[in-house]
């Protein structure tokens, strides 16, 4: 294996947690405030409703330490605050009042500031959830949920503590299917694909790649990271990303993505990705890269599938995965100018 592992902190991606929570509850049809309190094991019914159907949604955001100043930056708070209702509506639960969401992230990130780590590749990656906890068995939607946000800091999110990732494309599991939760971030969706991840390490690969549920020919979407091609080099060098049809995560790296290329001057093109494009050593692709917050930008070094089919993309980050890679960093940390709405600064 040519890949180096990065230089890190040892954090690893969420096994520690800092010292506070945020919680809220939902009874009698309507959200309580939130409060702020101690990290410490929650006590629920054994007949809560999320322990026996899996009514749950969570979120995925992360506060980092600016390189310039003392102040913590929360990247993308108000469009995971949307993506949170969208998912809830999905999955029979009640959206948060307006302002709730960023509020609550900002109030622990404002409490557990100092644990924000600085080291290069680190961050507070924090996590919103929502659970229906009704002590109930009937089969229909709870009507009590818990809102829960507990933040852990973290540096590389693959166990490997590669810089690269290897990706593993099978057909015996889908991801999401028209009509189902693929485009929400329901806990399901994450459950359903454990065997997947299992069959991907078995491989030794890092990740899964999932393909369309229909024909098993189009890229489709990371375990946990939205996909990107680069087709062409130099001056003719685009990039490709599949649509969002309704079975892929729009996922918030992915439109940083897109919006950070769009100013480099690169072509960006939401298009179907054939898996045998990619595959193809002598075809026009020549960099793959996976996103997501939890990730990063994360270049893909080779994919294998079930049929033995492999390809080794590079041994290195190509030029245009390294660019937004760079890019993305820069934005995240306060080095380049964000878009409005994408950053929330608190004092460090
Ligand atoms: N796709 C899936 C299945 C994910 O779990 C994630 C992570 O949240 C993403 C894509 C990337 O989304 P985002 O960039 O908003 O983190
Ligand atoms: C994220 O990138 O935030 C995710 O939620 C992915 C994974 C940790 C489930």
């Amino acid at each position: 294996m040519t890949q180096q592992p990065p230089a890190g902190t040892g954090l690893g991606f969420g096994a520690l947690f800092t010292k506070h929570v945020v919680s809220a509850r939902y009874v009698a049809g309507a959200w309580s405030g939130f409060e702020l309190r101690a990290f410490e094991d929650l006590r629920f019914s054994p007949a809560a409703m999320v322990m026996h159907y899996g009514q749950a949604i969570f979120e995925g955001l992360k506060a980092f330490r600016s390189t310039a100043a003392d102040e913590v930056l929360i990247f993308r708070a108000a469009d995971c605050a949307r993506r949170f209702d969208r998912s809830a509506t999905r999955m029979a639960m009640p959206p948060l009042p307006a302002g709730m969401f960023v509020d609550a992230v900002r109030t622990l990130v404002e409490a557990d500031a100092a644990e924000v780590p600085s080291a290069p590749g680190s961050s507070l990656y924090i996590r919103p959830v929502m659970v229906a906890d009704e002590p109930s068995l009937a089969v229909r939607p709870s009507i009590e949920f818990s809102f829960l946000v507990l933040a852990s800091p973290v540096d590389s999110f693959f166990a490997s503590g590669r810089s690269m990732i290897d990706a593993y494309a099978q057909r015996d599991h889908i991801r999401a299917a028209l009509g189902g939760t693929g485009d929400v971030k329901c806990a399901g969706n994450y459950a359903g694909a454990m065997a997947a991840k299992a069959d991907a390490q078995a491989h030794n690969c890092d990740e899964v790649l999932w393909l369309d549920a229909r024909e098993h020919r189009d890229v489709e979407e990371f375990g946990a990271m939205n996909c990107f091609v680069v087709r062409g080099e130099d001056d003719h060098a685009e990039l490709i990303t599949p649509g969002l049809g309704g079975t892929i995560l729009p996922g918030h790296t992915r439109a940083t993505v897109i919006t950070l290329a769009g100013r480099r001057g690169l072509t960006v093109r939401e298009e179907p990705i054939e898996l045998s494009q990619v595959l193809d050593p002598y075809g026009p692709v020549s960099e793959v890269f996976a996103c997501g917050t939890a990730a990063g930008v994360a270049p893909v070094h080779r994919i294998l599938t079930d049929t033995g089919e492999e390809r080794t993309i590079g041994d290195r980050p190509g030029p245009v995965t390294s660019l937004l890679a760079a890019d993305y960093v820069a934005v995240t940390h306060g080095e380049l100018e964000p878009e409005p709405d994408w950053i929330t600064k608190i004092a460090g």
